[in-house]
């Protein structure tokens, strides 16, 4: 059957997202079920964002703007850059993907970290085989080790991912210590700053965005998405900013009507203002810091997290894989890391309080049952 693959993807295995709610109810039979696993925002949809899109349900017989103008245009305002400097796509996994394509030529390679979002080694592997895919080692405290990453730069070094926050880990890189790697880096190299988890990052001067670097001609691309805070992980939304010349580069290999009509109207009205935004960064913040402390007290190592999920790490006397299927029985969902290259731990995402203090129950619970 493999004869009829393309040789580099025979070593990708399908992404697993976190069990459905609804498979773990029917399986276990439960009532209730609580999904802490996909670092999504328990708020919900804006109702202003909602009514745009409904709004836009009459004119789904129509291709959408094959191009976001309206988005790009608003994005550009909304960031103080040009129209020229963005582009959109279906989340920033397509954004990934067309990067990849449009600028490692054969031989050349990715490098990141280990311990990080897997879909660069995806997006790598399925165009340049696995030997195109190079991981820095992570330091013990779980946080990228940009001089790791810079001593294994070479010649064949093409596109190099920093996750900032990081996925799975949390942690995040400060300012100046991304400021000196990015005027360290030889120009030839892309740099891409993933930011998927900016707006929850706890001090936001500590924080390099990296927009400013990225248009004024560097070979940097910063990845915004509207899956986390803005809470639109099922509009499939994300947008990249880069100079000029990067973007139009990017866009010869994307594809015609990338992003559908209603994700277009919502995230528009997601820029509408920066409410909803606020709000949702101040309540993390609040629910982050009682469940550091909640999962504190059972015995864990929990990292300390600038993201809007929290990664622990149990004693080494339970298996994680135990934990995580306990806890579905219990009607918990939640992440074990073994996918991620972290197998001694788990990552929970921070929901409204109420399930949080669930999770921490049925957790002590797990713990209890595993101790004996
Ligand atoms: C670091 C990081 N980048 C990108 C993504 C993907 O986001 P999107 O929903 O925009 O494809 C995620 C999703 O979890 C992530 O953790």
């Amino acid at each position: 059957m493999n004869e009829l693959l393309n040789p580099n993807v025979i070593d990708l295995v399908p992404y697993k997202p976190g069990k459905p709610i609804e498979d773990l109810q029917r399986e276990f039979n439960l009532e209730k079920v609580i999904k802490l696993a996909s670092n999504e925002n328990p708020a919900g949809v804006p109702l202003h964002v909602s009514e745009a899109i409904k709004n836009e349900i009459s004119n789904l017989n129509l291709y959408p703007d094959s191009d976001s103008y309206y988005l790009k245009k608003r994005i550009a305002e909304y960031n103080h850059i040009d129209i020229e400097n963005v582009i959109v796509g279906a989340g920033s996994v397509e954004l990934i993907r067309m990067i990849v394509k449009a600028f490692l030529k054969p031989g050349q390679t990715v490098l990141t970290s280990a311990k990080t979002f897997v879909f660069y080694k995806v997006a790598t592997i399925e165009e340049a085989g696995k030997n195109a895919y190079i991981e820095a080692p992570m330091g013990d405290d779980y946080t990228f080790d940009l001089d790791a990453m810079f001593k294994l730069i070479d010649n064949n070094t093409k596109i190099i991912f920093v996750t900032n926050p990081n996925n799975p880990t949390g942690t995040m890189v400060p300012k100046e210590k991304v400021l000196d790697f990015i005027n360290k880096v030889p120009k030839d190299k892309i740099i891409v700053l993933d930011n998927a988890y900016q707006e929850y990052v706890n001090n936001p001067d500590n924080y390099l965005d990296g927009i400013n670097e990225a248009v004024k001609g560097r070979n940097i691309i910063v990845l915004r998405t509207f899956s986390k805070i803005y809470a639109l992980s099922g509009m499939r939304i994300a947008y990249a900013i880069s100079n000029i010349e990067t973007i139009s580069n990017l866009n010869r290999v994307k594809a015609p009507f990338n992003v559908a009509r209603l994700s277009q109207v919502a995230a528009i009205a997601s820029l509408e203002n920066d409410e909803f935004k606020i709000k949702a960064a101040a309540l993390n913040q609040k629910n982050k810091e009682k469940l550091f402390h909640q999962l504190q007290q059972t015995g864990v190592r929990v990292i300390p997290s600038e993201a809007n999920f929290l990664m622990f790490i149990p004693s080494s006397k339970f298996s994680v894989n135990k934990i995580d299927e306990l806890l579905l029985r219990e009607g918990v969902i939640i992440r074990p890391l073994q996918g991620f290259g972290v197998p001694e731990a788990l990552r929970v995402t921070v929901g409204f309080e109420e399930e949080n203090d669930y999770f921490i129950e049925k957790f002590k619970k797990v713990l209890q049952i595993l101790a004996g």
